[in-house]
């Protein structure tokens, strides 16, 4: 006899359907319809077979061109609207709570449940940051495991923010930050070679702390010592200071952005003269 299947059941994408189409929008910006997903966060877990790492659409002020090249920025008549997207990577030790972080900034939810990431999974979080800039922060999500792995180099390819996740329950995952740290620095740099903004996330804080994190300035040193832009005390349980520690990120990020960009434009500006000054010197431009 044939067992007559729910139609629900039939409409339902299977894991590898639902890591295809995510690819397909983070390589190429097709449509993607997020909401209907992302209840089903904790059951896409697997990497997917290609981490989306040409990134070449991470490159800002880049001019969308079609298909297959994701608007980066546009103008429209009336005013310049800025379309920014930004590859943040979440990192830190198992179980410190990065899945849970995103979870609670991007779906707004929180499960007790714990199941470890595997390699890395995606979300993204689209931000309407002022009126005329759109904000997309493609955050990578990688397992903490990862560490002991090779990857993490592929992973951090062009990313421009970072979090560093610890759990201020358990003092050997602070004590991992460090390392993390040093990873990551030594595998990813902006354009001018210095360091991507990363912020330290306690995460946890809603339980009994362990170590450095009870003394507020200690920490303060701390970040300062080993290059963190911010730390904050999260809690993705109960919502605590999650966005707050976005906008500090992505305020360095815009910060960076402008500066790198307007050093890019100076470049441009010397090579155009001086190309302009060794052609005429050769006879090869009137001057008139
Ligand atoms: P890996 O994927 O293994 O690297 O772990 P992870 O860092 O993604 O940890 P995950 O978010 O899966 O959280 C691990 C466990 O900690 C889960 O049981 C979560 O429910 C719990 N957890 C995460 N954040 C918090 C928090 O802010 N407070 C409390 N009390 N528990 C949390
Ligand atoms: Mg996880």
């Amino acid at each position: 006899m044939i067992e007559e299947v729910p139609e629900k059941r039939l409409n339902r994408r299977t894991r590898g359907e639902r890591n295809k189409r995510r690819e397909r929008y983070f390589l190429f910006n097709e449509s993607y319809d997020y909401d209907t997903e992302s209840d089903d966060l904790s059951d896409d877990m697997s990497p997917p077979s290609t981490p989306p790492a040409n990134n070449n659409f991470f490159k800002d002020g880049e001019k969308s061109s079609g298909e297959g090249k994701p608007k980066t920025s546009y103008a429209n008549k009336t005013t310049e609207r800025k379309d920014h997207l930004y590859k943040i990577l979440v990192i830190g030790d198992l179980g410190a709570g990065k899945t849970s972080i995103i979870k609670r900034y991007v779906h707004r939810f929180f499960t007790q449940h714990y199941r470890a990431t595997i390699g890395v999974d995606f979300a993204l979080k689209v931000l309407n940051w002022d009126e005329n800039t759109l904000i997309r922060l493609q955050l990578w999500d990688i397992a903490g495991q990862e560490r002991y792995g090779n990857m993490t180099r592929v992973y951090y390819k062009e990313a421009v923010g970072a979090f560093i996740v610890f759990d201020v329950t358990r003092i050997t995952t602070f004590e991992s930050v460090a390392k993390w740290k040093t990873d990551l620095d030594s595998k990813v740099q902006l354009s001018d070679g210095s360091p991507i903004p990363c912020v330290l996330l306690a995460n946890k804080c809603d339980q009994p702390k362990e170590g450095l994190v009870n003394n507020h300035n200690k920490m303060d040193e701390y970040c300062k010592e080993n290059g963190f832009t911010a730390w904050f005390e999260t809690s993705a349980k109960d919502n605590i200071n999650i966005d707050e520690a976005a906008r500090a990120l992505v305020n360095k990020i815009l910060e960076n952005d402008t500066l790198l960009n307007v050093e890019s434009a100076k470049d441009q500006e010397k090579f155009s003269i001086t190309k302009e000054a060794n052609a005429q010197r050769n006879g090869k431009l009137c001057s008139c």
